[in-house]
């Protein structure tokens, strides 16, 4: 393959800001320097001059359902349509989730990785663990083995089977992930809370009812319960898509004990509150945990600017405008959203107006932290040599306006319809190879490849 020269952008990762060209050969990023001549660089190498750009690794969506098969439907974003958006919006590495047949981990996540053969852009995977089964410490040595290093626990969804009920049961799966240096991550939702503020609901069924019947105390409580698990065990934990104060308060009372708890959030939880969940449109809003107040999101916005948060992701998982209209009963509406596409403009927007995020910090959320806690890193989330080429050129101030005519998700609608943001994805390349390029989607069907994790 020719050579890259990716000349006079702002370099911007997580350890350093500055003006620098990158040489790429490759895959691989083979030289950051100052000044790279072009001239002696060989006949039909590309020279991309990108003056007035910032120059950042590529996006890591740390939590992503791409064609999600799930309660007798299917997501709207097959792995091709979730690549091509994923491209358009920076990121070139997902990190999604394989559902545990119960019988093998190995199998498991051998089924998905097959599943998602058609990416355009790299991925990992997070390894669902829905049982405790005689054996399972040796199926988690074989998983880490195949190149997974995430363990996925539910706290509800009893009537799915994904919950692992007993304590015991669970302890034992976590003693055993942190035995074999597997991170654990967690959906917390308590599922008993959750039973019992259903059997007393006097109220009805409409999309903001779920509010209720899926409250803030509810995670609490579950971030409460895993984390004396953890505690016990000496080890640390990861918690997805945290979506309220009184979560984050439980995270604070657990990490003054000296739990190390990891904390995921979405833009959604940041940026959109339950008032979305009135009206018509207001399936369109549904998700699990379901979105909470204002006050729940500043708490989150000021613990993101505190450095109190580790990884924003998205939690992609979108269905139609006609699949997610057609319940408006709560128990039924297809829970999630679209989200991968927004991810960067929403955060670099975020950062601008509070004046108090460096871009440089947004890398860290959207790249180089996931990397770290995912097993990527140096691979992915930094621009170093030796690093895949995974580069995104990104116009910092440009001002433009999220909407479904202009974002790409199959869903055919965006949450974030008519948000005002600031930056935009010029190009994105995948270990060396333009991927997105002004506007032009320039993927490959099963060029992405399935990174083995580092433990
Ligand atoms: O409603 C959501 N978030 N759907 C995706 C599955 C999950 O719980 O993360
Ligand atoms: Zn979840
Ligand atoms: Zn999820």
């Amino acid at each position: 393959m020719s050579l890259l020269l990716i000349k006079n952008g702002l370099i911007v990762d997580t350890e350093w800001t500055r003006h620098s060209d990158i040489l790429v050969d490759g895959a691989k990023i083979v030289r950051i320097a100052p000044h790279i001549d072009e001239s002696k660089l060989p006949l039909g190498s590309n020279v991309i001059h990108a003056d007035g750009l910032c120059v950042l690794p590529g996006i890591i969506d740390a939590h992503t359902h791409y064609h999600l098969v799930s309660r007798g439907t299917v997501t709207a974003d097959s792995f091709e349509e979730g690549s091509k958006l994923a491209a358009y919006g920076g990121v070139t590495t997902v990190v999604d989730f394989a559902d545990d047949n119960k019988s093998s981990l190995l199998d498991s996540l051998s089924a998905r990785r097959k599943e998602m053969s058609p990416m355009a852009i790299d991925y990992a995977l997070h390894q669902g663990v829905y049982s405790y089964r005689e054996g399972i410490e040796d199926e988690l040595a074989e998983l880490k083995a195949a190149g997974c290093g995430t363990l996925k626990i539910f706290t509800t969804y009893r009537d799915v089977g994904y919950l692992v009920e007993k304590r015991e049961e669970l302890k034992a799966i976590f003693s055993a992930a942190h035995e074999l240096g597997l991170m654990v991550t967690i959906h917390c939702e308590d599922d008993k809370l959750i039973e019992e503020i259903g059997r007393s609901w006097k109220g009805g069924y409409a999309p903001i009812d779920h509010a209720s019947l899926r409250p803030s105390e509810v995670e609490a409580a579950a971030i409460r319960y895993v984390g004396g698990i953890a505690e016990e065990i000496g080890m640390s934990i990861y918690v997805v898509h945290l979506s309220s104060k009184a979560g984050l308060e439980a995270v604070r009372e657990l990490r003054a004990r000296g739990v190390t708890v990891n904390v995921e959030t979405t833009p959604h939880y940041l940026f959109l509150d339950k008032s979305r969940l009135e009206g018509p449109d207001g399936p369109l809003y549904v998700m699990t945990p379901p979105l909470r107040t204002k006050e729940d999101n500043e708490a989150l916005q000021e613990a993101l600017l505190e450095g109190e948060i580790q990884v924003v992701a998205t939690d992609h998982c979108s269905f139609t405008r006609e699949q997610k209209l057609s319940s408006d009963d709560c128990r039924t509406i297809y829970p999630g959203i679209p989200g991968t596409e927004e991810l960067l403009p929403l955060i670099n927007t975020f950062a601008h107006t509070s004046g108090k995020l460096s871009l440089s910090q947004v890398v860290n959320l959207l790249s180089t932290s996931p990397a770290k806690l995912f097993g990527l890193y140096p691979e992915k989330g930094v621009l170093r040599e030796g690093s895949d080429a995974d580069i995104v050129l990104f116009h910092p101030e440009w001002s433009w306006t999220l909407s479904a005519d202009t974002l790409h998700s199959a869903a055919g609608y965006t949450a974030y319809e008519g948000f005002p943001v600031t930056g935009k994805v010029v190009m994105t390349y995948l270990r060396g190879r333009l991927i997105m390029g002004d506007g032009i989607y320039l993927g490959i069907k099963g060029d992405g490849k399935f990174i083995r994790v580092k433990r």
